[in-house]
């Protein structure tokens, strides 16, 4: 039935407007009635930073940037859904157009710079969300206009980690300006430390809301080794590796679109997000886990993203071009590699290839 309305739809979609197509995909995800998704194999459940997963495979925040359809994402059959970025005041983001696909790449190019309705709306519908459970995290991020970057931070931490399941810090995205710049050492020690101390307070009334980072595949060795230390230091429960490249790999074939400003994403995305993945795994030593999301497209691709050190990982461009079935897909071909390999569950794969990726020569 999915599959179905997936092979329909797909067609339609890409016939629109990206962002257009993006609208509509949010409004039928809301309003048809998508069928619940068989129950997961209960060699998929996972645990990582105290919560525990029904399968390993979530979606990116970016597609359900406001929290308009989390119960729906859950209910066709992810692990988890990460919504946002949110920003403390609501703003319009950069103008249209600003999300190009690259339809013989399978790859995604945007700028959209952080729209987002605001904090006030996204709490709003998180509070009387209909909660059957399921995993719902939410990414913050900074007003483009802010006299003072962290203090969103810490105002959103305070605002949203009673009601999220983890909270992801957002310093990663290329199209607010100097946001990246947050990932230097002095600034991340700064806003990490009163991040976390933010909550502390919180979890004094709430409960622990783990703190996750979300970082860019474009930073230096040199200085993945300052933000993984700081990270570890400040004692975050896990990082996200990692978020769009302003790079552009000798490979696109769609070299006029590939001139656009902005991060790309998908298929191109894979190697270098792969390779970071396993940088930042060999670097964090097991001290907390990681979630690897960048080029996902395929069964192989999700495990290759395992191996490479991902506990959990994250889909989001691949769904613009294989629909909903990638993910019953990524399942399947997770469940067969377990029986294959005559495993209880995933644990083994994690990080398994991730000494031989930061050997191999860097991505071009
Ligand atoms: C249209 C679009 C919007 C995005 N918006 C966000 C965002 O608001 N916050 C964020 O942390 N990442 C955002 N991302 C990045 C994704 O979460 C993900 O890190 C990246 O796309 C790599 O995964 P993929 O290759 O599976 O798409 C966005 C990506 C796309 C394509």
């Amino acid at each position: 039935m999915i599959g179905l309305l997936d092979r329909l739809a797909r067609p339609l979609l890409h016939a629109l407007d990206p962002e257009d197509a993006h609208r509509l995909a949010i409004n039928m995800l809301r309003f048809a009635p998508l069928p619940r998704a068989p129950a997961d194999d209960k060699r998929l459940a996972t645990r990582a930073f105290g919560i525990n997963f029904p399968n390993p495979v979530g979606i990116a925040p970016g597609f359900d940037k406001h929290g308009e359809a989390p119960d729906a994402l859950l209910r066709v059959g992810f692990g988890f859904v990460e919504i946002g970025t949110v920003t403390p005041l609501p703003q319009p983001g950069n103008p249209r157009p600003r999300l190009f696909r690259l339809d013989a790449d399978g790859g995604v190019i945007n700028r959209l710079g952080f729209n987002s309705e605001g904090a006030a709306a996204v709490l709003a519908r998180l509070a009387v969300r209909n909660s059957g459970g399921g995993i719902v995290g939410l990414n913050i991020g900074a007003n483009k206009d802010t006299p003072d970057r962290i203090l969103d931070y810490v105002g959103l931490i305070e605002r949203f980690a009673p009601v999220a399941s983890y909270v992801t810090i957002n310093i990663s995205s290329p199209n607010t300006p100097g946001l990246r710049n947050m990932q230097q050492a002095a600034v991340l020690d700064d806003l990490l430390a009163r991040v976390i101390d933010a909550r502390e307070r919180v979890a004094q009334r709430s409960g622990p809301t783990p703190v996750l980072l979300k970082i860019a595949p474009d930073l230096s060795l040199p200085d993945l080794d300052d933000v993984v230390g700081i990270a570890r230091s400040r004692r975050v429960d896990g990082m996200i590796v990692g978020n769009t490249t302003i790079t552009r790999p000798a490979s696109l074939r769609d070299t006029v679109t590939a001139k656009e400003a902005g991060g790309l994403s998908g298929r191109p995305l894979l190697t270098l997000a792969n390779r970071m993945l396993a940088e930042t795994y060999v670097r964090v030593e097991g001290v907390f886990p990681l979630v690897g999301v960048g080029g996902i497209d395929s069964g192989a691709t999700a495990l290759a993203k395992i191996h490479a050190g991902a506990a959990l990982i994250q889909v989001y461009s691949g769904l613009v071009f294989r629909g909903l079935g990638l993910l019953a897909e990524i399942k399947k071909a997770l469940v067969a590699a377990i029986e294959r390999d005559q495993m209880d569950d995933l644990r083994e794969y994690v990080g398994a290839d991730a000494a031989a990726v930061t050997a191999e020569p860097w991505p071009q």
